[in-house]
């Protein structure tokens, strides 16, 4: 028996990285699965997984509503709405970017990082009220420190910890909590207005030996070493008292530094 047998659940960004691991962990717990990706290139690999899933941009609202309401049809209900998808911005300097850049990029990763996992949790909501779940963001070490990317991400991450510690006071009993990933061996992009949108992550050696070094740990980690927190969270029996929570999985980097 599963961890999370009944559990139906909604994860963005499931195409790849972290939210396909939590997308594939859910699913081997027993839990029905939608996922939202935004390459349609991502969707059979999903389906033929056992994950329904729907294409969309988490930064319009339209997505958020058809995929609570697409999980309501396929599942019966929604048990968790896990906000993942997210953009990075290569640690660019302000000083590095125009005016024009500073608000076209500003618009582009708060409109996924935060705006996104907003407009989930609000779509979220009546139908986590009936079924007493809970909403999962994913966070990361900047959500408490600097140097985890440049202010654009920094900034997002820290107001989406401050978003999580708020919607938890209005949404309660519905639990709202997050998983703050250290440096993570994924495909993780930019955004268009950087021209980043191309970029990943995980194809710059020198920056992950770089990131290594910084990890108590002394390594990277791979996605699937953060989905225990995530399966924890999504429990409701194991997680019941938690809440405005955002969990780290870092390797110690925040303590360390
Ligand atoms: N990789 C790391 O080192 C690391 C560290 C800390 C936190 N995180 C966070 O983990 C989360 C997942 O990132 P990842 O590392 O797995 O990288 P990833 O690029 O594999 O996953 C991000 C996903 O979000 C999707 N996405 C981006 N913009 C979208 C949009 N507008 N609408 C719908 N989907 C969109 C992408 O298509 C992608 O599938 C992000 O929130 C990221 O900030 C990553």
């Amino acid at each position: 028996m599963g961890r999370l047998e009944g559990t139906r659940a909604i994860v963005t960004g499931a195409g790849s990285g972290i939210g396909r691991a939590v997308a594939q962990r859910f699913t081997a717990e027993g839990a029905q699965v939608l996922g939202v990706v935004r390459n349609p290139r991502d969707v059979k690999l999903l389906e033929a997984e056992g994950i329904a899933v729907i294409i969309g941009d988490v930064a319009d609202y339209e997505t958020a509503h058809r995929a609570v309401e697409t999980a309501a049809v396929r599942f019966g209900g929604l048990d968790v709405y896990v906000a993942n998808a997210g953009l990075w911005d290569f640690s660019k300097r302000v000083e590095k970017q125009s005016p024009g850049e500073l608000k076209a990029g500003f618009d582009e990763i708060f409109g996924v990082n935060l705006l996104g996992a907003l407009y989930g949790a609000h779509a979220a909501l009546p139908r986590l009220r009936d079924s007493g779940g809970s909403v999962i963001v994913t966070g990361s070490n900047a959500c408490f420190r600097a140097g985890g990317g440049g202010a654009l991400y920094t900034a997002s991450k820290f107001a989406l910890r401050g978003m999580v510690m708020q919607l938890a006071k209005e949404f309660a009993p519905v639990r709202v909590n997050g998983v703050a990933p250290g440096a993570t061996n994924t495909g993780l992009s930019g955004p268009s207005a950087f021209g980043q949108q191309d970029r990943a992550m995980n194809l710059d050696a020198v920056r992950m030996s770089a990131m290594a070094d910084h990890m108590l740990l002394g390594r990277i980690s791979q996605p699937e070493e953060h989905c225990g927190l995530y399966v924890t969270l999504a429990s409701k029996t194991e997680s019941s008292y938690v809440t405005g929570a955002m969990l780290l999985s870092d390797g110690g980097l925040t303590i360390s530094v």
